[in-house]
């Protein structure tokens, strides 16, 4: 049987690639934010998923405002490295899990998740600097991927967003599917974006660090208490685009409630984002 042996989370500003792919980790400003991510790459070795689902969303890469899936699942061979307008990142293409996606769909679909199915996607900085700070080198880059992945996009560019309930939801849904999948695989759930910044309109530079330290202590202690909190208050909160975190509720609501945090990670800031992280192990 396939199981979730973990969940993992962390902010995709692109900068954050930027800085790996121009080997910056080393300089004044990013160092903290790299030193911070060292332990994180060793846990996610240890937890060696067979196959990692990165939940995020898509920037206007491949959904532009004209056609938004709130949710939505890739079940292609490979996923490629979009071009954001500075080329596209020099890493691998990350190898995906047909048979497990196909899988997931159908057991979603009868659990009342009808997720849009993409059969080609190349993905953005939402979902490659999430896997350049747990898979790759100190600066980001790998000759290989280590694990196969499914993406898992969530709509947070274009009102109405999913709820926070909804996507937690989601991760319970996700854990129930993968349980429910006869080949014996390790699954890592990561959930991607936030935590708290602004990038547009007169609040843009916002960030809220106690915000944050409330979402990462309750995203420890009692995730369900962030499933009570609507939408709208987190953009209150932690800024319009700090409502990425109902994206970490999908990772979180794959595992129990009790799981148990490894570690923890918090800079402010890189680029225009209060930088999160966080590791739990499944059991
Ligand atoms: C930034 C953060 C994001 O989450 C994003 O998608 C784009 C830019 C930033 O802080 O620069
Ligand atoms: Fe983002």
């Amino acid at each position: 049987m396939a199981r979730i042996v973990g969940a993992v989370t962390t902010s995709h500003v692109p900068s954050i690639g930027i800085a790996m792919d121009q080997r910056l980790t080393e300089e004044p400003y990013w160092k903290p934010l790299f030193d911070g991510y060292e332990r994180a790459k060793e846990i996610a070795a240890a937890l060696a998923p067979d196959v990692t689902i990165v939940v995020y969303n898509d920037h206007g890469l491949e959904v532009f405002l004209d056609r938004v899936p709130t949710f939505g699942i890739g079940a292609a061979a490979e996923y490629r490295p979009g071009d954001e307008a500075w080329g596209p990142r020099p890493i691998p293409p990350f190898q995906g899990d047909p048979a497990l996606s196909w899988h997931l769909i159908e057991h979603l679909t009868a659990q009342h998740f009808d997720l849009t199915m993409y059969q080609e996607l190349s993905v953005d900085h939402g979902f490659t600097v999430p896997m350049s700070v747990f898979f790759g080198d100190r600066n980001g880059q790998t000759d290989a991927w280590p694990t196969r992945v499914v993406p898992v996009t969530v709509n947070t560019i274009q009102f109405p967003l999913p709820q926070p309930a909804r996507c937690y939801a989601l991760g319970q849904a996700i854990r129930r599917a993968v349980e429910a999948y006869p080949e014996d695989l390790r699954v890592l759930i990561m959930g991607t974006g936030g935590m708290s910044h602004q990038l547009q309109g007169e609040r843009a530079g916002f960030m809220m660090p106690p915000f944050d330290r409330m979402f990462l202590k309750a995203l420890r202690d009692d995730p369900l208490a962030l499933t009570r909190i609507p939408l709208g208050d987190y953009m209150k909160g932690a800024g319009h685009e700090g409502a990425e975190l109902i994206m970490w509720l999908v990772a979180r609501g794959a595992i129990d409630e009790a799981a148990r945090e490894i570690y923890q990670h918090y800079h402010v800031s890189a680029s225009l984002t209060a930088a999160g992280l966080t590791c739990y192990a499944a059991e």
